[in-house]
This record gives structure tokens, C-alpha cells and sequence, in this order.
């Protein structure tokens, strides 16, 4: 395991749920810490929970669904630190209704949110990453994006998306020092899905969940991996489902 003290690292979604998790985890590590979302005052919050000194965080509002959006996330951090070792794409939404009731608003903003945004930080990373000598980018995907989910089809497309993106981008990078690696975990104990619409199905009440302090640390051991070790994907499950 290797130390991450100082290394500058960039979470997406960081206003709530497994982001402001990760953001408690990697600040204990010492890094400084970019955290994005689009919400600032509740960005603020988890920022003051931190207890960083302000030279070592930095608070980006940004619609990663849009290119603009991750540019503006991306640049900004690069201003402040002068380079991004890790970028923790973990921004996400999903909607959990069935097919045939989806919208075309519901399917583009889904996958806007989660495989555009991932294709558009690659695009503004890899060549800035490929200059300061390596990076790893850590891309929050889901159980969902390998096993079918009843009523959560497009959600389920769209991790599976990432999933196989991640894994082509990644052999494209690697002799470049640039690790790119996915982290799928099943059910979360957090408030998603509840965010983009208002009509969805209730999420099952009894299942076993993961909390996000076992999300995050697993996000801390992918950071502190050996600089010759990559782990290119990993799945999170509880160990008992009742
Ligand atoms: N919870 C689960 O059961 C579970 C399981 C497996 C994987 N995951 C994955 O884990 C990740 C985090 O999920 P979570 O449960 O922590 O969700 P959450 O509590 O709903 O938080 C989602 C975060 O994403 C941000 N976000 C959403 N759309 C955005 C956009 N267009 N631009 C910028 N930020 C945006 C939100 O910030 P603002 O709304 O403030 O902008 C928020 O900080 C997602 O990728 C999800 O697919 C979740």
C-alpha cells in the first residue's frame, strides 16, 4: 500500500450520499480535495465537516452532464493544485419504474449523467494525466451494470456502459501509467434514485444494504493500491442478504 498524503483528489457527486462519504475517507488520508456537485451550499457542509485547512479544498458547482460541466470541474482543479491524481467519478442518477413508463427525458438524463460525464472526463483528463506522468480514475459503477434489474433497465444499461468503456479506455492508457478502475457495489444504504422523478416504484424495504463508509473505504484501498497494481474492477456485495 502506498501513502496518498497531499495527492490531489477529485470527487464528482460529492454533495451527498457515497460522495460526502468518500470525501470523510480520503480527507483522513491528508489528500486535498476537490469536491463537485451542484448544490453549493450543501457542498459547503460536507467541505466544513472535513476540517481541512481552505488551501486544501476546493468547491466546484458543475452539471457533469454537460460537457461544459466537467471542463469547468477539470480546469478548475488543475488552477488550483496544478494537477489531479485521482478523479472519483461517482456523480449518478437513476430512476426505478417500469420500461415502458420511462421517458425519453428520464432515459437521456441517465445516461447523460452517467457514461457522457465518464466519456468527457476521460476526454479532458487522459492527455493532462499523460503529461504529469500517470493518474487513476476511479469510476463508480453498480451491481446493476452486470446483472439485469427488473424495473431498472436503463440504470442497468447505463452502468453496463460504463463498465465496458472503462475497461476499453483503460488498455489504451495503461502503458501511459494511467489507471482506470471501476468499483461496482449493490444496494447502498443512501437517498438515490428519489432525485429525478417523483413517481418512481419504493425501493424494497428489507433488503441488506452496504453503507457508504464500506463504499468509501474500498475507494481508499483502490487510491492506495501499490503504483504497479491495478485493480481494473470490483464488486461490493453484503456478505449476508437478510
Ligand atoms: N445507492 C446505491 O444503492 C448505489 C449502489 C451502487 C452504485 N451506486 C452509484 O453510486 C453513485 C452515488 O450514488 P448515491 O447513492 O450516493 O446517490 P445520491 O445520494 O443520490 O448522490 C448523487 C450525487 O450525484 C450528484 N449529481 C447527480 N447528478 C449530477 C449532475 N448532473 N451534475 C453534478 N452532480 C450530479 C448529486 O449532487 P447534486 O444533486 O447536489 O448536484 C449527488 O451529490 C452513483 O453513481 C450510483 O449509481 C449507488
Amino acid at each position: 500500500m502506498q501513502s496518498v498524503e497531499s495527492k490531489v483528489v477529485v470527487i464528482t457527486g460529492a454533495s451527498r450520499g457515497i460522495g460526502a462519504a468518500i470525501a470523510l475517507h480520503v480527507a483522513r488520508e491528508k489528500v486535498r480535495v476537490c469536491l463537485c456537485g451542484r448544490n453549493r451550499k450543501a457542498l459547503t457542509e460536507v467541505a466544513q465537516s472535513l476540517g481541512l485547512p481552505k488551501q486544501e479544498y476546493l468547491i466546484v458547482t458543475a452539471d457533469i452532464s454537460k460537457p461544459a460541466g466537467m471542463k469547468k470541474i477539470v480546469e478548475a482543479a488543475y488552477r488550483k493544485f496544478g494537477r489531479v491524481d485521482v478523479f472519483i467519478n461517482n456523480a449518478g442518477v437513476g430512476v426505478r419504474k417500469d420500461t415502458p413508463l420511462t421517458t425519453d427525458k428520464e432515459y437521456d438524463a441517465t445516461f447523460d449523467t452517467n457514461v457522457k460525464a465518464i466519456f468527457y472526463s476521460f476526454r479532458e483528463l487522459i492527455p493532462r494525466m499523460k503529461k504529469q506522468g500517470g493518474g487513476h480514475i476511479i469510476n463508480i459503477s453498480s451491481m446493476a451494470g452486470k446483472q439485469g434489474v427488473p424495473g431498472m433497465a436503463v440504470y442497468c444499461a447505463s452502468k453496463a456502459a460504463v463498465n465496458i468503456m472503462s475497461e476499453a479506455v483503460a488498455g489504451e492508457v495503461r502503458n501511459d501509467n494511467i489507471k482506470i478502475s471501476v468499483l461496482a457495489p449493490g444496494s447502498t444504504n443512501t437517498g438515490f434514485m428519489s432525485h429525478l422523478s417523483k413517481d418512481m416504484k419504493p425501493s424494497p424495504k428489507d433488503k441488506k444494504r452496504l453503507t457508504v463508509d464500506d463504499v468509501a473505504e474500498a475507494v481508499v484501498h483502490l487510491m492506495k493500491q501499490d503504483e504497479n497494481t491495478w485493480t481494473s474492477y470490483s464488486e461490493m456485495r453484503p456478505l449476508k442478504i437478510k
